[in-house]
């Protein structure tokens, strides 16, 4: 193959008996059987045994034996087949080279290995020192496979997208702050004093400016920063597929994203997928499953119990009705949960707005006092009878509420299934596919701390055709609809998009509608309302996660598995030891000067020494 090896570890065959070969990789294995050597030697492409007779080459065999697993090794020799007999089967069929073995006549030590942090082949449950050590964690098959997914996938995608014309171009990294709804990362700069750059939140402006420029199709592999609490599906730096195309309609990126992820499912994972995706408003799928990214791999809807209760002796229901709001309710199947539980979906409840959470266990759904629950003597007869039509229930369930306004009703509630949902293992061994399409979304939000209009997506969102002229006018609700659409995998947002504002008056016209005056607008927005007043086409797009697309497609339950270098959710790199304190010359050539409040110093040089203390 190349001057290093004439084969790699995954390549030999019973046909190739008998030549001489030479192949490279680290020590996987080393095993003693009689004074007889075998390794297991590694590459990325897989494995073959390796075997050493000190009766042919005892230094050799010595040699062999001294080795540290993961030390990197060059070996030739001759490939015989393995040992097998009627009463010994030497052969391994699990292992692509299995029926074969590789006699070494000399080797050639090119690292020595010093003895590892942990076992590459046992599962390490803490991840500190599996970051510390990425560049060994990364060696593990699963670990390896996810980054061959990860290529294949990313692979797959610009494939698809060079065939639909779609000219990959990349933006800026130094940028100025575009709202997406993070926290920027700044970059003070050196040649104009006191001033900074903000990392891409994402390539919205840009994208949205390469229309302008005629490009028509445009994407981008692209990495976003956002300085955010961190989950196990959130990083501070990620990677989109951002997609931007002019003179289309949601249609064309509904087509688009189906065909390429269809083809990312059979080309990374051989999975056939059917297209088109079903699509959900944004409205039924909070008010069925109380979430704009929706679970529907199980049942559990949400069921409006208001008319039951608009009347009702129990205040707690028919005052929230009287005050324009819901009675919402799930029934939890077959479920009994325990005081525990019942505690932490309460907790669960509260946490997502809700004064309480009220709920039935149904022991004998025939006998009143079956009823258990702090709310059924507030019940009357007859609601508990309408309660047991409109949710079907059966002896052995367990039906939760949420009374309220409808958002927040439905939001708590949706919560509270998933929860529910966990505890019932209801997707335990579940391998489904659900991938579809949330469609009309609400333009704005309000924000009640800040007492103003927000985007629900970004200000650059369209109205849909019928609320245009509102903006326009300036009759701003949270009524209006936005020309915008989520695609969700498995109760997974895996991306977003939107058909763009590409008139000057209406982009003006909308931010404003978000409390921004003229010089705020002009400041931060002057290049794209002067882009939008020099022949803007009609434009729209969406961006995929990557990380989360390789994640769910990998099965994995985190993106730091799918991440070479992952930062923790501290937001760190252990292994480089970022982020750190700067040279005092660097600071000075940037113009900075660090000052912690007095306090705060105190707490950090607090923690340090504990730190320093552990490792000591
Ligand atoms: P949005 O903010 O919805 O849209 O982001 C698009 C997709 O990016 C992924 N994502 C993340 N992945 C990992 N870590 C994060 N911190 C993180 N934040 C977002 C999600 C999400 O669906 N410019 C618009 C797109 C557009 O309008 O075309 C945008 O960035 O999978
Ligand atoms: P109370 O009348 O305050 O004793 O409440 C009776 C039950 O209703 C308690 O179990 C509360 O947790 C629950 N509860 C209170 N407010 C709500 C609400 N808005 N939605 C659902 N349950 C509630």
């Amino acid at each position: 193959m190349n001057s290093y090896r004439t084969h790699t570890c995954d390549a030999l065959r019973p046909a190739d008996v008998g030549s001489d070969v030479t192949l490279v990789g680290w020590v996987d294995t080393v095993r003693d059987h009689g004074g007889v050597i075998f390794i297991d030697l590694r590459d990325r492409a897989g494995k073959t045994q390796v075997v050493f007779h000190p009766e042919n080459n005892a230094a050799l065999a010595a040699e062999a034996e001294s080795l540290r697993v993961e030390s990197v090794i060059q070996v030739s020799g001759k490939v015989v087949h393995r040992l097998k007999t009627d009463e010994v089967d030497a052969t391994n069929p699990d292992l692509a080279t299995g029926e074969i073995e590789v006699e070494a006549t000399s080797m050639n030590v090119l690292n020595r290995a010093a003895v590892l942090p942990f076992q590459l082949d046992r599962n390490i449950s803490n991840e500190d020192i599996r970051m510390k050590y990425r560049f060994l964690d990364l060696r593990r098959p699963n670990m390896q496979r996810n980054m061959i997914l990860r290529h294949r996938i990313t692979k797959a995608m610009r494939d698809y997208l060079d065939e639909q014309s779609f000219l990959e171009i990349e933006t800026p990294i130094l940028s100025k702050s575009t709202p997406e709804g993070a926290r920027d990362f700044l970059v003070p700069s050196r040649l104009a004093p006191g001033c900074f750059y903000a990392l891409p939140q994402a390539p919205q402006q840009y994208k949205q400016l390469l229309m302008v420029a005629g490009m028509e199709r445009y994407f981008q592999v692209a990495r976003c920063f956002r300085d955010e609490d961190l989950r196990a599906d959130r990083q501070p730096e990620f990677t989109q597929i951002d997609i931007e195309a002019s003179f289309i309609t949601p249609e064309d990126v509904y087509k688009w994203i189906e065909e390429m992820l269809q083809r990312v499912f059979k080309e990374s994972v051989g999975r056939d997928i059917s297209i088109p995706f079903p699509r959900m408003t944004w409205h039924d799928a909070m008010d069925q499953y109380g979430s704009d990214k929706p679970e529907r791999r199980f049942d559990m809807k949400l069921t409006d119990c208001s008319d039951i209760f608009a009347t009702s002796d129990f205040r707690v229901f028919s005052g929230a009705i009287a005050n324009g709001g819901v009675v919402k309710a799930i029934n939890a199947k077959n479920f009994s949960p325990s005081v525990g539980q019942i505690d932490s979906l309460t907790q669960t409840a509260v946490e997502a707005g809700a004064k309480g959470l009220a709920y039935i266990k149904v022991r004998d759904v025939n006998e009143r006092d079956g009823w258990k629950s702090p709310i059924t003597k507030r019940l009357t007869d007859a609601e508990i009878d309408a309660l047991k039509q409109r949710l079907n229930i059966e002896s052995g369930d367990c039906i939760f509420f949420a009374a309220g306004p409808w958002e927040e009703s439905c939001t708590i509630l949706g919560r509270v299934r998933l929860e529910c949902a966990e505890y019932m293992e209801l997707l335990k061994g579940n391998t489904d596919v659900d991938l579809f399409w949330v469609t009309r979304f609400p333009l704005f939000g309000w924000d009640a701390e800040e007492q103003r209009f927000c985007a629900i997506h970004h200000p650059f969102t369209r109205p849909v055709p019928e609320d245009v002229d509102k903006v326009l006018r300036g009759e701003i609700s949270t009524d209006l609809c936005a020309e915008a659409y989520d695609i969700i995998f498995n109760g997974n947002e895996l991306g977003g998009g939107s058909i763009r504002i590409h008139e000057k008056d209406l982009q003006d016209a909308t931010f404003r509608a978000l409390g921004l005056d003229d010089a705020t607008i002009q400041e931060q927005f002057g290049h794209i309302l002067s882009a939008f007043s020099f022949g803007a086409p009609p434009h729209g797009g969406l961006a995929l996660g990557l990380d989360r697309v390789v994640m769910l497609i990998a099965g994995c339950d985190s993106i730091r598995e799918v991440m070479a270098f992952p930062k923790n959710n501290r937001g760190a790199d252990l292994m480089s030891e970022s982020p750190a304190p700067a040279e005092p010359n660097q600071l000075r050539d940037i113009h900075i000067q660090v000052k912690l409040p007095e306090k705060l110093r105190q707490k950090l040089e607090a923690e340090k020494a504990a730190a320093a203390e552990q490792q000591a």
